[in-house]
């Protein structure tokens, strides 16, 4: 039974027996983070999107532990011209790892490494769907709400749903309740929500929320550091 562990915003480590992938590793400037870049020890990582709080350490981690980098292809190719091994995807498109499956799915968001004097368009965002173990987790990335959630649902057997409720940037928690009824997730994990002061929410009172709105779906507050079995 794979487990999912929270590392703090978005970032979260997905573990069968066997392998681990990381979910957009920002640990370093991460204020939630509890672990480091350092720490890190995984067999690969799933960019969705160039921001900072996204992007962040995966450079550094991809490097020092050899492992590829799985993103858009605009990103991937920003990361391979910083030396890292890539694989690049595109939204749609799945292909088969030692770890799992992993598709790409749509994101409505934007997608840009920014530097002191100059913005790097880095294609479009993207979201994953990722079977390990005959486990299906929907990591939505940064992302407002879209009507096409109901088809990943169709498409899907989502047994775990990441979603972002923090507002401002992504769904807030309203859109995020009703992206659950479009997924029909049997668990749903919030992620986005406090990093910043701009998108502060109540993940529990989310959490309660969804338990009302969907009686079999079941919400989980993880602080960083904790994790569970999926
Ligand atoms: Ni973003
Ligand atoms: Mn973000």
């Amino acid at each position: 039974m794979p487990t999912l562990k929270a590392l703090g915003h978005a970032c979260f480590a997905l573990s069968s027996d066997t392998h681990t992938v990381i979910f957009d590793p920002w640990l370093s400037e991460n204020p939630e983070a509890v672990i480091g870049p350092g720490d890190v020890q995984a067999d690969a990582l799933l960019v969705s999107h160039g921001h900072s709080d996204h992007l962040g350490d995966a450079i550094p981690i991809a490097l020092r532990l050899g492992i590829p980098i799985v993103a858009p292809y605009e990103l991937a190719m920003y990361c391979a011209r910083q030396g890292a091994d890539v694989h690049a995807m595109h939204i749609g498109g799945g292909a088969t790892y030692d770890f799992g499956y992993v598709k790409l799915t749509n994101a409505l968001h934007g997608s840009a490494v920014i530097g002191d004097d100059l913005i790097e368009y880095t294609g479009p965002p993207c979201g994953f769907i990722v079977t390990m173990q005959e486990t299906t987790v929907y990591y939505a990335g940064d992302t407002g709400l879209f009507g096409d959630m109901e088809l990943l649902g169709d498409l899907n057997r989502i047994d775990v749903a990441i979603l972002p409720i923090g507002d401002n940037f992504t769904m807030g928690p309203d859109d995020a309740l009703y992206a659950v009824g479009l997924l029909e997730p049997e668990l749903v994990v919030p992620m986005h929500y406090s990093a910043f002061d701009v998108i502060s929410q109540d993940a529990h009172k989310f959490a309660k929320r969804v338990k009302q709105v969907k009686a079999d779906c079941t919400a989980v507050v993880l602080k960083p550091g904790e994790e569970v079995s999926i």
